[in-house]
């Protein structure tokens, strides 16, 4: 097999994979246009469109990588826009060149902005272990607002790929395994980033990627093989980005990934028919990287001229990095292979995001406004955000949280970590490499009160023991230990697949050994993905998961170890007890022969215990709860516009403050497809005081007891639904069941 090489901000990649097809015919139901289209705009492109050369329109369908790339094409082939260039001089040189062109046409100017630009948030699965879309919508903002003001138009946010696979590298970018938890997050950061009008001087063109079902690659590998049943990809995978489109996103991203044969970015179903014809998507499709060049070892084109055609045919409108379009969509127009309809869609799409930003009336931005730092107020939307996201996974005999005045004895390889609690993707914009956050170390001492030491033990990821013995002599010598444990940011995200998800090298014997010797030890883990914790939690009594919970996670991790916050994030993602259950997910389908200890011949492991180690939606919290009186509105959802409500108190029995994420979830054991044993419909995050009680209220729709079948068709079936409340997926209790008619 061919494989190509490519460089990228992140470094050099391989690239590769095989192909094949689904196909089913759907009735469209177009969603809303976006909130701030007007006609007026509508008309300025059309009218542009009847001016434009079809060399001059094949040149916006190609997205470039480099200023030197964008300053040659503007000059040969045309430009529609450019990536990964940062710096407002720069970018205002380059609209600069692309308005002397004959029509003038400005340039779209994209970026990874994933979870930051200058001011780097938690990765979005720590965002997603809030289980408060909120976190999501402030980094949205913040984002958006420091972008947008140094001349980037574009993030190539959110991710919103649902994943069963912890080894897969690019969990961290996600939302976890859920479908409706990553749909609320994927929603409310859409929203957050674009604003009710793309044209202001804060908001940026999202980009909901990646398109689809990447998220699910076999054996975890990167942009490996994914084969999907129907049903699941519209009842799994899809909802997110429908969602996305209802709300007005500007742009999709398609993904690297086969769809049961036929490449995402080859993919005429997914692209045409679902997304713009179904769900009335009216912005426009970007390639991933060098996706469309990629057809031709997926094996879908002998070459680029087949490369291009399948792309254009399927409905990817813009080539990102490689050229096959502006080199052969002259060509394919000449021969039929491509129509002139397909060509003038794409650029229709591509000039109005442009006009949407407001591109055509100024393309420039003021240097002097450019985010070079990070403002007070941005760091204390990540300081809100890093808290909220950490999850507290063990605290046995109340080892937490600390006392203040005791010696401290900081251990493991990730107490100084800098660049590493920013994770994958850290901003990449203007200013971002002067902005270092506080170690966990450093956090620590600040507000200790004791005298701390650091003694790190090993590395992340080498065989050396021989710093193993003075960590246990430090922590021996302590009141208590923090041992900071986890993987390094380079160690998730793209082409960063891991077959083994335990603690790297040999970070488990360091927490075995000081385990032992000091029985006032927490562990602070940093990670971009579900680890193995089975020997970690034998070992310590007390574990912290703070993902990778960038820019003031050191600070927001030492206000929770000494209790100064009070965590209450839940997992979004299930945590394995080892790496041979993966895929294990809350929301999978029953079996014929369900687990059952006492009978062997049930779905289940001869060497290992039913179900996840720590579930999804699980997480402790320094006070307890207590959630009852569960209440419906009817027992009955009615077949026209029916609604249930269903009502449920939350109360605060411990000591001190903190928060609890009450969740729904439903069943319908019934069904002509199977269903999944839960499937979340409902969740709220509430802060209480000690004794204090609130009622969270869910509406129940029947969009929210329906499901898609075999064809795609979204069907409700009259019969029973079963309604679970309460804390996480196993600890949500059968409340009711609801009659739907
Ligand atoms: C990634 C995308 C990213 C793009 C541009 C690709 O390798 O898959 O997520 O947006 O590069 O940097």
């Amino acid at each position: 097999m061919t494989q190509l090489t490519r460089r990228s901000l992140l470094g050099s990649t391989t690239v590769g994979a095989a192909a094949t097809g689904l196909s089913t015919g759907l009735i469209g139901t177009p969603a809303q246009a976006a909130p701030f289209r007007t006609a007026r705009r509508r008309d300025r492109v059309e009218r542009l469109l009847a001016r434009m050369t079809l060399a001059e329109k094949i040149g916006q369908l190609r997205l470039a990588n480099t200023a030197e790339d964008t300053e040659a094409a503007l000059r040969t082939t045309g430009c529609g826009g450019v990536f990964s260039v940062v710096g407002a001089a720069q970018l205002n040189a380059l609209q600069q060149q692309a308005l002397q062109t004959r029509l003038a046409i400005p340039l779209i100017v994209g970026l990874d902005v994933i979870h930051g630009y200058t001011t780097n948030f938690p990765i979005p699965l720590g965002q997603a272990a809030s289980w408060d879309p909120e976190v999501a919508a402030s980094d949205a903002r913040t984002s958006a607002a420091e972008a947008r003001r140094s001349g980037i138009t574009w993030t190539y946010a959110p991710m919103m790929d649902v994943s069963h696979e912890p080894r897969w590298g690019r969990i961290a970018e996600g939302n976890g395994e859920d479908p409706y938890l990553t749909t609320r997050f994927a929603v409310a950061k859409t929203k957050a980033y674009q604003g009710a009008d793309l044209a202001r001087p804060d908001t940026l063109a999202a980009c909901a990627k990646h398109y689809v079902g990447y998220g699910q690659p076999e054996g975890g590998r990167d942009y490996n093989t994914v084969d999907v049943s129907i049903q699941r990809l519209h009842n799994t995978y899809l909802p997110p980005f429908r969602a996305c489109v209802e709300a007005g996103i500007a742009t999709v991203m398609a993904s690297f990934n086969t769809i049961s044969g036929v490449p995402a970015h080859a993919n005429a179903y997914t692209i045409r028919e679902v997304l713009k014809q179904r769900y009335g998507f009216d912005g426009f499709v970007v390639s991933d990287y060098t996706g469309i060049q990629e057809l031709i070892p997926h094996g879908i084109a002998g070459n680029g001229t087949d490369a291009a055609r399948e792309g254009i045919r399927a409905g990817v409108d813009m080539e990102m990095t490689s050229t096959n379009y502006v080199e052969h969509a002259r060509d394919l127009l000449r021969t039929g292979a491509i129509s002139q309809r397909e060509i003038d869609d794409a650029v229709r799409r591509i000039l109005t995001v442009k006009d949407d930003l407001g591109l055509f009336d100024n393309p420039f931005v003021d240097p002097a406004g450019e985010t070079v730092s990070v403002s007070a107020q941005a760091r204390a939307a990540a300081r809100t955000a890093a808290a909220r996201s950490l999850v507290l996974l063990r605290n046995e005999n109340g080892v937490l949280p600390l006392s203040k005045g005791r010696t401290v004895a900081v251990v493991g390889p990730l107490g100084t970590a800098t660049y590493d609690l920013n994770g994958t993707w850290s901003g990449l914009g203007t200013g971002a490499s002067t902005t270092e956050p506080t170690t966990v170390l450093d956090a620590i001492k600040a507000i200790s009160g004791g005298s701390v030491t650091y003694t790190p033990g090993c590395a992340v990821d080498d065989t050396d023991t021989s710093g193993i013995d003075a960590a246990v002599a430090a922590a021996r010598a302590a009141d208590v230990c923090v041992l900071v444990l986890g993987e390094t940011a380079a160690m998730s995200g793209e082409a960063a697949a891991r077959s083994d998800i335990g603690l790297p090298g040999v970070q488990q014997q360091l927490a075995d050994r000081v385990g032992a010797a000091q029985p006032h030890t927490v562990a602070v883990l940093l990670n971009g993905r579900p680890l193995t914790l089975t020997q970690l939690a034998a070992a310590v009594p007390a574990i912290l998961e703070a993902f990778a919970p960038g820019l003031e996670g050191g600070n927001a991790i030492a206000d929770a170890l000494f209790g100064i916050t009070n965590p209450g994030g839940k997992l979004p993602v299930s945590f394995p007890r080892s790496v041979g259950q993966v895929p294990i997910y809350y929301n999978h389908e029953n079996t014929g022969r369900p687990y059952d200890p006492d009978n062997k011949y049930t779905s289940k492991y001869l060497d290992l215990p039913d179900g996840p180690l720590y579930e999804f939606g699980f997480g402790l919290s320094y006070t307890s709860f207590e959630v009852s009186g569960v209440r419906f509105s009817s027992d009955t959802l009615p077949r026209r516009h029916g609604r249930v409500t269903v009502a449920a108190t939350v109360r605060n029995t411990g000591a001190r403050a903190g928060d609890e994420v009450v969740q729904l979830y439903l069943h319908d054991p019934v069904a002509s497809i199977v269903q999944p044993v839960r499937r979340l419909r409902g969740f709220e995050r509430v802060t209480l005081a000690p004794g204090e009680q609130r009622t969270v209220r869910f509406t129940l729709t029947r969009e929210d007891v329906g499901f898609y079948d075999d064809q795609a068709r979204f069907i409700v079936e009259p019969g029973q639904v079963e309604v679970y409340v309460g804390t996480s997926s196993d600890q949500a209790t059968k409340a009711g069941v609801l009659t739907v008619r």
